[in-house]
């Protein structure tokens, strides 16, 4: 199966000029490497400019509302990115969480707005630096408690649609990304977990946190691992060409 990548741009680049750019760039680098599958989540205005909107299958939002339309200043709906043509959106991420307080309770209501929607959410997990250190065992039981309170309540037929993300919180940002034989380990286990409660066999679930040019290749080396999600690197279109090339496997 081929695997994905997921650029996430952040609040960056500053210029419709420099958003158009790095698109084009960033598309046609991922179109040379047959063995993956490409997504760039970009700044919600730049969603709806013409240049974005024709190749809208290879965008996905960075956030969505919870709510379905109405009185949310600032908020955008699921329906409103469906109505652009893009059929996902990044929900659950850290910064989300510590910026913006969002918790598995309101996280969980954005996967439903997205089920209402059709839009497939990519759904970020993952532990602080405080469980980490105290071993993967409970890293395992922290990671199986996130996607029950995420997941219990959404209808089952949508849970195969969800793309999962392990994404440290701790490695985000950082200089380097987890040891990819222990996020194998979780990936695998948030794989049985999803399994084992909701009988959902097959998930697809990425790595997120320091994935670079350097590191993309052992990252994708593992069986578990059906992909990756990308900061930094993805938004500097040399950098983000030789991760593409070297996500060869
Ligand atoms: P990073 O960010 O690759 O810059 O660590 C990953 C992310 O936040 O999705």
């Amino acid at each position: 199966m081929k695997k994905l990548i997921v650029a996430n741009w952040k609040m960056n680049p500053e210029t419709i000029a420099d958003a158009r750019s790095l698109l084009s760039r960033s598309l046609a680098a991922a179109s040379k490497n047959k063995s993956i599958d490409f997504l760039a989540a970009v700044p919600a205005p730049f969603l709806a400019d013409a240049v974005f909107k024709k190749r809208a299958k290879y965008l996905a939002g960075q956030n969505v509302s919870w709510g379905q339309n109405g009185a949310l200043t600032g908020e955008f709906s699921a329906k409103m990115l469906y109505s652009l043509g893009v059929k996902y959106a990044i929900v659950g991420h850290s910064e989300r969480r510590e910026y913006f307080f969002e918790n598995e309770e309101i996280i969980a209501k954005k996967i439903r707005s997205c089920f209402e929607a059709g839009i497939r959410p990519i759904l970020c997990l993952g532990e602080s630096t405080a469980i980490r250190r105290k071993g993967l065992d409970l890293v395992k039981i922290y990671l199986k408690d996130q996607l029950r309170q995420i997941i219990a309540g959404i209808e089952h037929s949508f849970i195969p649609k969800i793309i999962f993300v392990y994404e440290p919180v701790w490695a985000v940002g950082a200089e380097e990304p987890d040891d990819p034989e222990s996020s194998a380990e979780l990936i695998s286990h948030m794989k049985s977990t999803l399994n084992e409660f909701f009988g959902v066999p097959k998930s697809k679930v990425l790595y997120g946190g320091s994935v670079d040019s350097s590191n993309i290749r052992e990252i994708l080396a593992k069986k578990p691992v059906d992909g990756a999600l990308v900061g930094r690197a993805s938004i500097d279109p040399a950098e983000l060409t030789k991760l593409v090339k070297n996500a060869k496997i």
